[in-house]
């Protein structure tokens, strides 16, 4: 099969368990269909950063190649999703006085608004990821959508800026760069999967997103139809591995399988009294754990990523406002009884979370790992022209895109 290039779209996840690139073909309407994948185990991230730059470096490469091989093309860009603990997202109000004679608002003022509403001082060292459009209020009309045409004396909008370190950021965008490959967009991997798996309607009702990754989980709270909430935690599925390791006295690749095939979030009490025995490890005799032991080790990791999740939604009083309650993805949501936890932490109703795109490969659309690498794809796809240079982006000139070396 032959693919227009111009219509390919490439998301790319450096993620720590993972590197992933998903290929997706932009349609008529802004919609993708995934056309190919390409994923290898990841070796040079911890916590969703690079510390070890050759091996990441051969991992993009070697998930890019398996890409292009699946998709049949060959991939000179991509769409890179970012995380990590430095990243941060909050609020903020832009004012602009309106000057002409009539009062009617024009583009113009809107671009300047916004142009505002970017110009915060964040410290020197960081850098805007996103500056992304919640609403307008004209005078004292709250909640506008769009406010050209409009007659008013002061025009306010609100965003949500999600930001982070430059130099952090700079890392995975080289190493992208390194292997002759343009970066067209940086997206925060919570905002791209909140973009996946999130549907209009669970937007506007109010739905938390969170991505459970191998170092890091993402979140994202969507109220209104807007994001309004961003957050990362540095702590992911592989501290519940490292957890069952430490608390059976079982090696970490043990823990891992004894994970994947008998895990549970919360504890099960058709299981009591069941043992799982294990071969001898080192030299060590035969060892038996509790299938209990392991419930009970898991569900109090987990509960506490849903906690400090909890903990950091509360003082913007966002929780109140989740009508539509929380959607689970990442690796990490696979585990059984996940969903029962998260809804007993929050409160509300929650559900794994759907990739939301429904042509393509099923085997990516289906896997909750892909997520935030669909969502990039879904990012392009719907700011196809912005991405490419030829939108009104353009004129939005920050120093990410001074970062990603754009024309
Ligand atoms: N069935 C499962 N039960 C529990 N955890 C799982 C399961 N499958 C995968 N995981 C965990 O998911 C994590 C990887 O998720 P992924 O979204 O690919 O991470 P990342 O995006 O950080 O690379 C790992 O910690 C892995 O152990
Ligand atoms: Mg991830």
């Amino acid at each position: 099969m032959i693919f227009k290039q111009d219509n390919i779209i490439v998301g790319l996840e450096v993620g720590t368990s993972k590197v992933c690139a998903v290929v997706g073909e932009a349609g008529p309407d802004s919609v993708a269909n995934i056309v190919g994948v390409g994923k290898v185990p990841s070796h040079g991230v911890r916590k969703g950063e690079i510390v070890d730059s050759a091996k990441a470096e051969e991992d993009i490469r070697a998930a890019v190649a398996e890409a292009e091989k699946s998709a049949d093309i060959e991939i000179q860009s991509v769409l890179l999703g970012v995380t990590g603990n430095h990243i941060r997202g909050f609020n903020n109000r832009a004012v602009h006085n309106i000057t002409s004679e009539e009062g009617e608002i024009g583009e113009d003022d809107v671009e300047d608004v916004m142009r505002q509403a970017r110009n915060i001082s964040l410290p020197a060292e960081n850098e805007i990821i996103h500056a992304v459009r919640q609403r307008f209020h004209v005078d004292r009309q709250e909640g506008i959508v769009s406010p050209v045409g409009m007659l008013g004396s002061r025009l306010e909008v609100d965003v949500h800026v999600v930001h982070g370190q430059r130099n952090r950021l700079q890392n995975p965008i080289r190493r992208v760069r390194e292997l002759q490959l343009q970066v067209e967009a940086v997206v925060f991997n919570g905002r791209a999967s909140a973009m996946s798996v999130l549907t209009r309607e669970q937007g506007e009702q109010g739905a938390l997103l969170i991505d459970l990754g191998g170092g890091t989980t993402e979140f994202v709270a969507v109220t209104g139809g807007n994001h309004r909430h961003s957050g990362v935690l540095p702590v992911g599925g592989d501290h519940v591995t490292n957890d069952i390791s430490v608390g059976l006295k079982i090696s970490n690749s043990r823990a891992e399988e004894v994970k994947l095939s008998h895990g549970r979030a919360t504890p099960d009490s058709s299981v009591n009294g069941g043992t799982l025995t294990f071969n001898s490890e080192l030299g060590l005799s035969d060892h038996s754990v509790k299938l209990e032991h392991l419930h009970t080790v898991m569900h109090a990791r987990l509960e506490e990523i849903f906690q400090l999740i909890r903990t950091d939604l509360e003082p913007a009083g966002i929780l109140r406002e989740l009508h539509g309650g929380v959607y689970l993805t990442g690796g990490g949501s696979r585990v059984s009884g996940i969903t029962e936890l998260a809804s007993e932490v929050f409160g509300m109703p929650a559900a794994m979370a759907r990739n939301q795109l429904d042509s393509g490969l099923q085997e990516v659309l289906g896997q909750p790992e892909y997520s935030s690498a669909i969502g990039l794809v879904k990012y392009g796809a719907q700011n196809l022209d912005n991405v490419r240079g030829r939108g009104p982006w353009r004129r939005f000139k920050n120093g990410l895109q001074r970062l990603v070396g754009r024309r």
